[in-house]
């Protein structure tokens, strides 16, 4: 049976690919900052799909001594990983460049990158170890504002600049021991916070901008995450998937 981690999975795209992995009969590890939120998700998760699934705590802003501690639990429960997604992320809204709390923005880089760098690092020197880094895999979730900005988001913008990036750095020095790293860079994700903050009229405003009229879903997160995890996507690695409906495609002032 193959393992998979996979951050911040407790709802949205995280929980979409968790289910699409646990539906593809992977043991799976989620994780959520809140431990408790983790091992009641994963307890419904493990009696919905009939696979093992754990739920650990994890903080991102704290990746370099949480990582340790997720590891250490990891290994105490013998789950030996052949992937990890690193979903978890910092949305870093409305952030004003000229106001923001300097704090508050370096959050938003330490969480989105040290908060992906450190768990890969760890998963790729278990699989060493294991012997299974031969065909392994590392998905960072990334998205389509790593070259296209929004305002009030320039720590956000910046983190997902960063994450393209050290998917092409960590995809040249994992490839001698096999391990493929690839980001998957979505637009508009369907989540739980378009349902908080839209009415019907804005929703459908924001899906004519995007040339399938449609948004990605966790379903859709779920798909992509597993195409880019497994051999299918052999051998693509340090590339960036852009899944967007189209939105990318589009000449600006022109749609
Ligand atoms: N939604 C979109 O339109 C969109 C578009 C492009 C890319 N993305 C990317 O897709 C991924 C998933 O995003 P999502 O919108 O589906 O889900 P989300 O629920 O907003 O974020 C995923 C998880 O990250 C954790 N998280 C949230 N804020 C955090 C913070 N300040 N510090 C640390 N962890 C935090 C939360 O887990 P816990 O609270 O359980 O710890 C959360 O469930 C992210 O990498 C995001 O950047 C999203």
């Amino acid at each position: 049976m193959k393992s998979v981690l996979i951050t911040g999975a407790v709802r949205n795209s995280g929980l979409g690919i968790a289910k699409k992995f646990l539906k593809e009969g992977w043991q799976t590890v989620i994780t959520s900052r809140n431990e408790s939120d983790a091992k009641a998700v994963a307890a419904e998760l493990e009696k919905e799909f009939g696979v093992p699934c754990f739920g650990f705590g994890y903080s991102p802003l704290e990746a370099i001594t949480d990582t340790e501690k997720l590891f250490d639990k990891i290994e105490d429960a013998g789950i030996e990983l052949d992937s990890v997604i690193c979903n978890a992320a910092n949305l870093g809204r409305w952030m004003n460049p000229l106001t923001v709390d300097p704090t508050e923005w370096q959050n938003v880089l330490t969480t989105n990158v040290v908060g992906y760098f450190m768990p890969a690092r760890a998963a790729v020197n278990q699989m060493i170890r294991t012997g299974k880094a031969k065909g392994a895999t590392i998905v960072f979730v990334g998205s389509i504002n790593y070259k296209d900005a929004l305002p009030e988001r320039s720590g956000y913008v910046a983190s997902k600049g960063a994450i393209a990036s050290m998917t092409k750095a960590l995809a040249l020095d994992f490839a001698p021991y096999g391990v493929r790293v690839n980001c998957l860079a979505p637009g508009a994700i369907w989540t739980t916070r378009y349902d908080d903050e839209y009415d019907a009229a804005e929703i459908e405003s924001r899906k004519k901008k995007i040339p399938l009229g449609e948004f990605s879903t966790k379903e859709t997160m779920g798909n992509n995450a597993y195409f880019l995890a497994t051999d299918a996507s052999h051998p693509m690695t340090g590339s960036v998937m852009i899944v967007d409906g189209g939105s990318d495609a589009i000449m600006s002032g022109c749609f």
